[in-house]
C-alpha cells in the first residue's frame, strides 16, 4: 500500500516506518526534521520536511495514498497543546481535499477510567496520571470529538502506557469497547497492530483499546 506517516522520529512512529518498510508497503514520512527520520534513503521512503500545524509545507503530498497513519504526540507537559487536535484535523481536512478515506490515529486509554476499575487504579489515573497529562489529554479529547464528526475512515486508538519493549504481536484489543485492565503495550506492538488493522472495515469509525 501508499502509506503516509505522520510522527515518524517518535518512538512508535518509528516502529511503525520500520515495519511498514518491512512489510513491503511504499512510505511517506512527513517529519519536522527529515534527517532523524530511521531508515532515509531507503528506496521505498519518500521524505517530507513538514509542520503538521503548518499544512502547507506537507498538504501537497497527500493525494495518491491509501491511508494516513498518525503517530503525533506532544512531550510537554507543562504547557496546552493543538498538536492533536488542530494537527490531526489539518490531516483531515488535507485527506478530505486529497480524496484520500483512510486514517489511523493515536489518543490514549487515559482519558477515560472505565467502569468497574478497582478503586486504587481509578484513584492513580484521576489525580496522578490524568492531572500530569491534563494539557495533552484536553486536547486528545479534542481531537477524537473532531476525528469522530469527519467523513474519513478513521479508527482511534487508545493505547496504555507505551514501553520499548519488543514486537511480540501477542496483545489484546477491543473494539469500540473498553478491555479489562490494559496496563501496558510495547511501541512495537502498537505500529503492528495500526499497519494489521488499516483495511479492517471492523475497526473503522471505531475507538480500540490496545494491552499487552
Ligand atoms: N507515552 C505513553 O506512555 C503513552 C500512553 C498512551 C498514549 N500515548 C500517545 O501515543 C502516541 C505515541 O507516543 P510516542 O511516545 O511513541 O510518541 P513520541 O515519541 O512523543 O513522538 C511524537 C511524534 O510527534 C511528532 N510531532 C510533534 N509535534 C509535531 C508537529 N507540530 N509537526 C510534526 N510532527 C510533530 C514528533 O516529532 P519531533 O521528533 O519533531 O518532536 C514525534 O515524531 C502519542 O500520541 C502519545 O501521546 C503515549
Amino acid at each position: 500500500m501508499k502509506l503516509l506517516i505522520f510522527g515518524p522520529t517518535g518512538g512508535s512512529g518509528a516502529q511503525l516506518l520500520t515495519q511498514a518498510l518491512e512489510a513491503g508497503h511504499d512510505v511517506t514520512a512527513v517529519a519536522r526534521d527529515p534527517d532523524r527520520i530511521p531508515a532515509a534513503g531507503h528506496g521505498r521512503l519518500t521524505l517530507i520536511g513538514g509542520d503538521v500545524l503548518e499544512p502547507r509545507t506537507w498538504q501537497a503530498a497527500v493525494g495518491g495514498h491509501e491511508a494516513v497513519l498518525s503517530c503525533l504526540g506532544s512531550r510537554d507537559r507543562k504547557h496546552p497543546t493543538t498538536v492533536y487536535s488542530q494537527g490531526t484535523t489539518n490531516i483531515v481536512d488535507a485527506m478530505s481535499q486529497a480524496g484520500v478515506r483512510r486514517l489511523v490515529c493515536l489518543s490514549s486509554a487515559g482519558l477515560e477510567i472505565p467502569p468497574g476499575t478497582p478503586l486504587p487504579q481509578r484513584l492513580v489515573t484521576r489525580f496522578l496520571i490524568q492531572r500530569l497529562y491534563r494539557h495533552g489529554y484536553t486536547d486528545m479529547a479534542a481531537m477524537e470529538r473532531a476525528v469522530a464528526a469527519s467523513d474519513v475512515d478513521w479508527t482511534i486508538i487508545r493505547p496504555p502506557m507505551l514501553t520499548d519493549g519488543p514486537l511480540t504481536g501477542r496483545y489484546r484489543a477491543a473494539v469500540g469497547r473498553h478491555l479489562a485492565n490494559p496496563r501496558r503495550i510495547s511501541r512495537a506492538d502498537l505500529a503492528h497492530y495500526m499497519l494489521s488493522h488499516i483495511e479492517d472495515r471492523g475497526t473503522w469509525q471505531k475507538t480500540v483499546e490496545v494491552s499487552s
